[in-house]
């Protein structure tokens, strides 16, 4: 085994990868994971640091690449919104060359895309993107890593995004679709699909010929014969003023019993990134009782698979900063 073409290199986008590299990480992602059952670990980082830098909330990033650092052998110190301060005392470029100094690799989760593509230009290590308001490259390498668990091959296999198309899983989806070969179909209201001109971008960069993205406000054409259908919130971080709207637009889709039967298959898996409005009482769905993307019985019944998911960010976590740094 060579070293791999990933090493030294950033992951900002799933657009930053070739199709083999994706099925290199998922390669190195599923023999963590059988590894890691066996209680084996692989310390290929051992004594390198890694720094996790969260100006936005986050609960399944942090633990995933917390313990997959651990795991690997390295260090992980995590940063929040009020120990890095850009812009306010110090520049995205400074705070960068800090880092790039004294860190081997650094997730960063932010806000504009253009803040961690500089942060990783000035950085010089390895920086992988935690999610912006663009991308969320590392929940679809999970993503993928799941459904290739319960479909193997991933070229032409159907998948409908339900819910808000222009946000970052979607829009991550999309770029996976073009890159892998998948069928996306992105279910959504009109004004919350993304715009033709991005899709058409994204097929442009296509790496097979089975990629196909359909957007679309129609549940028929959408759900017929999909393997899996993704959920994600109606509102993303940042976005909160637009509850209302985004209910008042997103309601019919909710993902219900009934919903998942139009797919036609038996075998439709459920998937979400987490965190889900699935009908549990917390402090927002008591502020807004019809927020909820997704049935409670849907969400935890047995079709779903947002638990394998979950714990797939942190194999996959684990291959990113293991390949990207050690090769
Ligand atoms: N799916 C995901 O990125 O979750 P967190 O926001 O909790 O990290
Ligand atoms: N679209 C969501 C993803 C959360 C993991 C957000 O940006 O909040």
């Amino acid at each position: 085994m060579g070293i791999s073409t990933l090493k030294g290199r950033s992951l900002l986008s799933l657009r930053d990868v070739s199709a083999a590299e994706i099925a290199e990480l998922l390669e190195r992602a599923a023999d963590l994971k059988e590894r890691a059952g066996r209680g084996e670990r692989v310390p290929v980082l051992a004594g390198r640091n890694i720094a996790l830098i969260f100006l936005k909330p986050s609960c399944r990033t942090r633990v995933s690449f917390v313990v997959a650092a651990t795991q690997s052998g390295a260090h992980p110190e995590i940063f929040g919104r009020e120990d890095i301060r850009f812009g306010i005392k110090e520049s995205v470029r400074d705070i960068a060359r800090v880092f790039g100094r004294v860190f081997d690799g650094v997730m960063f989760r932010g806000f504009e895309h253009s803040t961690v593509a500089e942060f990783a230009e000035y950085a010089g290590v390895p920086v992988w993107n935690g999610l912006c308001d663009s991308y969320h490259p590392t929940q679809v390498l999970a993503d993928l890593l799941t459904l290739r668990e319960n479909f193997g091959d991933l070229e032409g296999l159907p998948v409908t995004y339900v819910g808000d198309g222009r946000n970052n899983t979607a829009v991550t989806l999309a770029v996976a679709a073009a890159k892998l070969g998948l069928d996306l179909r992105i279910l959504a209201p009109e004004q919350l699909q993304p715009a033709p001109d991005r899709i058409a971008e994204l097929l442009a960069e296509a790496e097979s010929d089975r990629a196909a993205i359909t957007v679309t406000a129609d549940a028929g054409i959408a759900l017929a014969g999909s393997a899996a259908v993704y959920g994600d919130v109606w509102v993303s971080m940042g976005e909160e003023e637009q509850t209302r709207e985004r209910i008042s637009l997103l309601r019919e889709l909710k993902v219900t019993a009934r919903l998942m039967a139009s797919t036609g298959r038996a075998d439709t898996v459920y998937l979400h990134c987490l965190p889900a409005f699935h009908g549990q009482d917390t402090e927002t769905a008591i502020t807004f009782p019809d927020i909820c993307e997704v049935d409670d019985d849907v969400f935890e019944g047995p079709q779903s698979r947002v638990f394998d998911q979950s714990e797939n960010r942190m194999h996959t976590a684990k291959a990113l900063m293991q390949l990207t740094i050690a090769g």
